[in-house]
């Protein structure tokens, strides 16, 4: 019996068999190589891992599904980089577990949103979005103003990011709580829409 492409094609089960051969190693071939290149697994340089407030704050946003309405992500096309600003790099997720690039946009994208307005801004846009964009749709979270955090868990979710390859060190982690302790969530919150896209002019945070 010879493997004749007529003869595959008239036995199903041989078909199905190398169709799922060759697709597979065609995947892997695609897939694989992007666990080993640096340009998809390592920082890029200058790249600073979140502060301790940045994480709680990134964890609220996680929380309150802000990635329901907001992608993280801005595609390598004009009509993006014109809005939004650089497209974004592998690069720049690599120590975001779980990384937050989202598929929805309801509201902008915020990958690039870091220093864009002023702390005040976000202050009066989170307790309230009709006060500084009279059109907007998005909830108030004005809630987030009254919720102090107490740090008790921060060091333990410095220490689990660290497990999975965030190079904080010893003296991050021991200063974690003191650094949290006593700020709203807001604060937090505002710490981490500040630094997104940040590490792109040198600035603090995750490039992201
Ligand atoms: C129901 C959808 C929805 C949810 C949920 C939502 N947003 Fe929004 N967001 C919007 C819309 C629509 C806009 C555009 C209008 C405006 O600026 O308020 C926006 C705008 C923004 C902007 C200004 C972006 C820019 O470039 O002007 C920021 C920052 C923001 N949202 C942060 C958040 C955060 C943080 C959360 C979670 C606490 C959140 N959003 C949850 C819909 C949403």
């Amino acid at each position: 019996m010879s493997f004749t492409h007529e003869r595959i094609e008239t036995h199903t089960g041989w078909l199905v068999v190398l169709v799922i051969l060759v697709v597979s190693v065609g995947g892997l071939v695609e897939i694989l190589p992007l666990f080993f290149q640096p340009a998809t697994t390592q920082a890029l340089p200058g790249m600073k891992p979140y502060t301790a407030l940045q994480v709680e704050g990134r964890d609220i946003y996680i929380r309150e599904g802000c990635v329901g309405c907001h992608s993280q992500m801005i595609r390598p096309f004009r009509a993006e980089t014109e809005r939004y600003g650089h497209f974004s790099v592998a690069a720049e997720s690599v120590w975001d577990h779980p990384f937050l690039w989202g598929s929805k946009r309801t509201g902008p994208d915020l990958a690039r949103v870091g220093g864009r307005y002023s702390d005040d801004w976000h202050r009066a846009h989170l307790n309230n979005p009709r006060d500084v964009v009279p059109e907007s749709n998005m909830p108030a979270y004005a809630f987030l103003a009254e919720t102090r955090l107490d740090g008790q868990d921060t060091p333990a979710k410095l220490r689990a990011l660290r497990t999975v390859g965030v190079p904080y060190t010893d003296a991050d982690i021991a200063g974690a709580s003191a650094a949290v302790s006593g700020k709203t969530e807001q604060e937090a919150l505002i710490a981490y829409l500040q630094c997104l896209g940040l590490a792109l002019k040198g600035g603090n945070g995750s490039w992201n």
